[in-house]
């Protein structure tokens, strides 16, 4: 039976994929004693799907199939987490168990199970889902005011996902940067204050070429024109949304 040896060959690649990067000369850890998801995510599931869950894991350029991103799961399901769906794929009741190693997607339900109790194994899986969930990227679809505010009025340029990449984009002088960044790039830390600035347009550079239109005013002149409360939790609601769609920062 390959029962025995499975488990602990692919744990064997992820734990060196884990550790190399922290430096060599340490004895590669197994299991992963947390049940935490996010610290089960990090050690079983981030050498393939990154991190992020975007699938940019640093042995997934090695794999035939590319790792699923992830943080995609809901949008791609009409906005809602398709929890179920996941669990099983992860535990492999949900998907046929291919005879040839066709996939490159260990099975987890067996591998966990060879090393610890099914109520374990249970809390593990639940728990990743959970973190996948946290993983889901904004879509369109959600309820959150500063969603649909960013989906009525950035969108069009910046593309629903922040990156830069909305359907007017490419007929810009300027391509609409990716606003996803910000939190990676000021170490670790949204900076909140200056977002705030940037969209009302205060402190910005007036400068005729502007690309990017001064949200403060065109929000203040709106039809029947908002009240200045209005305006500042119209652009709070703004750059909560951004906040929450940030990458987070590598550390
Ligand atoms: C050795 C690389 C590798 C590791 C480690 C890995 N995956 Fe995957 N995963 C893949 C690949 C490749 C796919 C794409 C489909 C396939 O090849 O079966 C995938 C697909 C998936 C899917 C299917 C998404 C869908 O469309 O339903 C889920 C969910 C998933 N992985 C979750 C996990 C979780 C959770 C872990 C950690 C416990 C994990 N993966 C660890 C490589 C990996
Ligand atoms: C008509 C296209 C367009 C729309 C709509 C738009 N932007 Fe922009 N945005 C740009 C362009 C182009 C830039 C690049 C800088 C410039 O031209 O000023 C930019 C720059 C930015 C920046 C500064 C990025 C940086 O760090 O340099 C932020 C923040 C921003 N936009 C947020 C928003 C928000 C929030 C909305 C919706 C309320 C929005 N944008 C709507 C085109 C647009």
């Amino acid at each position: 039976m390959i029962a025995g040896v499975l488990p602990v060959c692919i744990l064997g690649i992820v734990a060196a994929a884990t550790l190399s990067g922290q430096g060599l000369g340490r004895t590669p850890q197994i299991l992963s004693e947390s049940l935490a998801g996010h610290d089960s995510f990090e050690f079983y599931c981030a050498p393939c799907h990154g991190r992020t869950g975007r699938g940019e894991g640093s042995v997934a350029p090695a794999l035939k199939a590319k790792p699923t991103d992830l943080s995609r799961l809901a949008q791609r399901n009409a906005g809602v987490f398709p929890g179920e769906r996941v669990r099983a794929s992860v535990t492999g009741t949900g998907r046929p168990v291919p005879a040839h190693g066709t996939t490159d997607m260990p099975i987890w339900g067996p591998i966990f199970r060879a090393f610890e109790s099914d109520v374990r194994v249970r809390e593990r899986v639940a728990n990743l889902v959970t973190h996948i969930e946290s993983l889901q990227q904004a879509s369109s679809a959600s309820n959150d005011p500063g969603a649909q505010l960013f989906g009525t009025y950035c969108a069009t340029c910046h593309g629903i996902s922040g990156r830069g990449n909305g359907p007017v984009a490419e007929q810009m002088r300027k391509t609409p940067p990716d606003l996803t960044k910000y939190t990676a790039r000021n170490g670790g830390a949204f900076p909140i204050e200056r977002l705030r600035q940037i969209i009302d347009g205060h402190g910005v550079a007036a400068h005729g070429d502007r690309e990017m239109p001064v949200w403060g005013d065109a929000f203040r002149s709106a039809r029947g024109g908002l009240s200045p409360e209005a305006v500042k939790a119209r652009i709070d609601a703004i750059v909560r949304y951004l906040g929450a769609i940030q990458e987070r920062a590598a550390e």
